[in-house]
């Protein structure tokens, strides 16, 4: 028995948990050579920095505009004046790439009897075309986005909506995040948490304990005993 045995819902973060956040600068890796990764790296850092401080500011914006004024911030910092490629790199945002262990884990997941859940920053519209170009969305029964509330992660009030919208008590959710920040903040919300660290890095030094760490998505179902 682990701490997900009595998990109705999994609830997933999308951007950097079932998305590949840098999926667009490395489609553009051509054009972009050896600033791909930093390029992507900084518009990802502030695409989330602007989204607290909005929430800290009361300034609240949609993601859409946010992911654009960071990327032309990190395209700024690195002097590439390039109306076409910021574009092009705007435009591959909708139609991100899945992880490939993403489609698998929710499939495995709905067929065990839970429901699926994405709870995003994304805006609707933006959420929703990436859901669909990935096939995701007939593994989802749910899409709850930041939209109605105003407010970015980690506000408890996001992590809220997961409680209404799959009717279920905060410790009955299991939530997945590759986002630790995003993680401790579900933790500290009183959902039954997965870290997901793709990338063995550090967890944050933040309040929320999780009940397991996992490296990938595969690893989740047995959590659930399925
Ligand atoms: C999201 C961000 C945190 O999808 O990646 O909510």
């Amino acid at each position: 028995m682990t701490a997900f045995a009595d998990c109705k819902a999994c609830v997933f973060d999308a951007y950097g948990t079932l998305l590949n956040v840098h999926a667009a600068t490395a489609r553009e890796s051509a054009a972009l050579g050896p600033l791909a990764q930093p390029l992507s790296d900084l518009w990802r850092r502030k695409q989330l920095e602007y989204t607290w401080l909005r929430s800290l500011m009361g300034a609240y914006v949609d993601f859409w505009q946010v992911t654009q004024d960071a990327l032309d911030f990190a395209m700024e910092t690195h002097a590439i004046e390039a109306p076409a490629l910021r574009r092009r790199l705007l435009d591959l945002y909708w139609t991100l790439e899945a992880y490939p262990d993403a489609a698998g884990t929710l499939a495995r997941l709905q067929a065990g009897g839970k429901k699926t859940a994405i709870l995003t920053n994304g805006a609707p519209a933006m959420i929703e075309a990436a859901c669909k170009a990935n096939d995701l969305d007939r593994q989802l029964d749910r899409i709850l986005t930041v939209a109605p509330l105003g407010i970015y992660k980690p506000d408890a009030s996001v992590y809220s909506l997961a409680v209404t919208g799959m009717e279920a008590e905060a410790s009955e959710i299991c939530f997945v995040s590759a986002n630790a920040w995003d993680a401790r903040g579900a933790a500290c919300f009183g959902f039954t948490v997965a870290w997901l660290d793709r990338f063995g890095k550090l967890p944050d030094r933040l309040p929320g304990a999780f009940a397991a760490e996992i490296r990938d998505l595969a690893a989740l179902p047995p959590l659930l005993g399925l």
